[in-house]
């Protein structure tokens, strides 16, 4: 592999920013051979003439496109300028400090596909950010960790500064939009290793953010496409269906175990609360269990490895989950139909809501890890 690197550095409207920039880039990386890509969305702020005459000093360039696509489409075409083998992605604005670079590229030459600058790490923060900023941040991570399983691992997954090798992109498909080209790149990738470097996402001291409401919403459609582009959109279908088929087991077992097999109605009291209970304990157990078979051999069948223990395991894992899934069924239920006072039915239907979407994350999450 080229030890040579790329910088691609996505810029709208950074003129301020690009000669500390491209000075304390060239500072840093003086023992690297390396270029600096700048990817301009016709800021048209006198960036370009800036950068043309630090061409005479600095391995800087400046691609402008006419046609203002956006941040993460601005890295995927940074992609086609860059020469190197290495390919570092970090934002104009000095909010990722050019001396993180070196350590992030280290970890690229000691084998890892990808290296992320990670504000979620130990010795890693965000600057200056409140509470209320960093809560939406963490929940953004948390919404990724649980329904994109791939960016599980990482604590940072919406970094805007990282280091990849070419190879990982190459044949990816990518459809870039909005703000968060890393969980792109993690989801539809070739890699293996990824590594986090911490930094600190120091505040900006010159220029605007172009982070607004809009790019905050577009982070949940962009999570709904990548789930349907890897599948993880069906996966959800099929933990649906199964759980159709689960209701269809545990009602079909208490009609014929009451109306075939001796045991009493329950709502028969006159025969007394245990045959009814127990006929409707077999079945609800009963249905958790093909439940776990089906999800087991079709909803997950691509994490179902490992010999009859780990079928067992996952097992018992699936069946608490599923127990407490019911717990919170019926304390959602009450919430809703005792406390707020809403009808019965619709108190029935958001417990069932609440219940699957903890009987799909969880099981997701610990059952069948990724
Ligand atoms: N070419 C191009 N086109 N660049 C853009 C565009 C655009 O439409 N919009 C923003 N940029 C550039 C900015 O000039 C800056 O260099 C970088 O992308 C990040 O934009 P900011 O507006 O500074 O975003 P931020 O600091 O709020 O967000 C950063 O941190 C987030 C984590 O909190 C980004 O790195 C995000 O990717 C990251 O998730
Ligand atoms: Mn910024």
């Amino acid at each position: 592999m080229n030890r040579k690197i790329s910088l691609v550095i996505p810029a709208y409207k950074e003129k301020d920013n690009i000669e500390p920039l491209v000075t304390r880039l060239s500072a840093a990386l003086a023992g690297y051979q390396f270029e600096i890509v700048i990817m301009d969305d016709n800021s048209r702020d006198g960036s370009e003439e800036l950068v043309q005459s630090l061409s005479a000093q600095f391995p800087v360039k400046i691609i402008v496109r006419r046609d203002k696509k956006g941040l993460a489409s601005a890295v995927v075409d940074g992609f086609e300028h860059a020469a190197s083998d290495i390919i570092v992605v970090m934002d104009a604005d000095l909010q990722h400090p050019p001396e993180v670079v070196p350590s992030l590229v280290e970890a690229i030459y000691q084998g890892a596909d990808v290296a992320i600058g990670s504000r979620y790490i130990e010795g890693g923060g965000c600057e200056g950010w409140g509470v209320v900023r960093r809560i939406i941040s963490k929940g953004a991570a948390f919404i990724s960790h649980m329904f994109l399983p791939s960016t599980r691992k990482i604590k940072d997954p919406m970094s805007g500064f990282f280091v990849i090798k070419r190879e990982v992109v190459k044949d990816a498909k990518l459809n870039p939009s909005g703000f968060k080209i890393l969980l792109e790149i993690l989801m539809l990738g070739k890699w293996k290793s990824a590594v986090e470097v911490p930094f600190m996402f120091v505040t900006r001291s010159r220029g605007e953010s172009k982070l607004n409401a809009k790019q905050q919403l577009d982070y949940l459609k962009h999570i709904y496409s990548l789930m349907q582009r890897t599948g993880e959109l069906v996966r959800l279908i099929k933990f649906c269906i199964v759980g159709g088929s689960g209701v269809i087991v545990n009602l079909g077992l208490y009609a014929l175990l009451t109306r075939y097999a001796g045991f009493t109605s329950i709502a028969d009291i006159s025969a007394g609360i245990l045959s009814g209970n127990i006929a409707l304990t077999i079945s609800i157990e009963t249905s958790i269990i093909t439940n776990f078979i089906l999800n087991n051999f079709f909803t997950f069948s691509d994490r179902n490895a490992g010999g009859i223990v780990s079928f067992f395991k996952r097992l018992l894992n699936f069946n608490l989950i599923c127990l407490i899934g019911a717990l919170i069924q019926i304390g959602i239920t009450n919430l809703f139909a005792v406390v707020i006072g809403l009808h019965d039915i619709i108190s029935v239907l958001i417990g069932i809501v609440v219940a699957f979407l903890w009987n799909y994350l969880l099981n997701n999450f610990l059952t069948w890890k990724k």
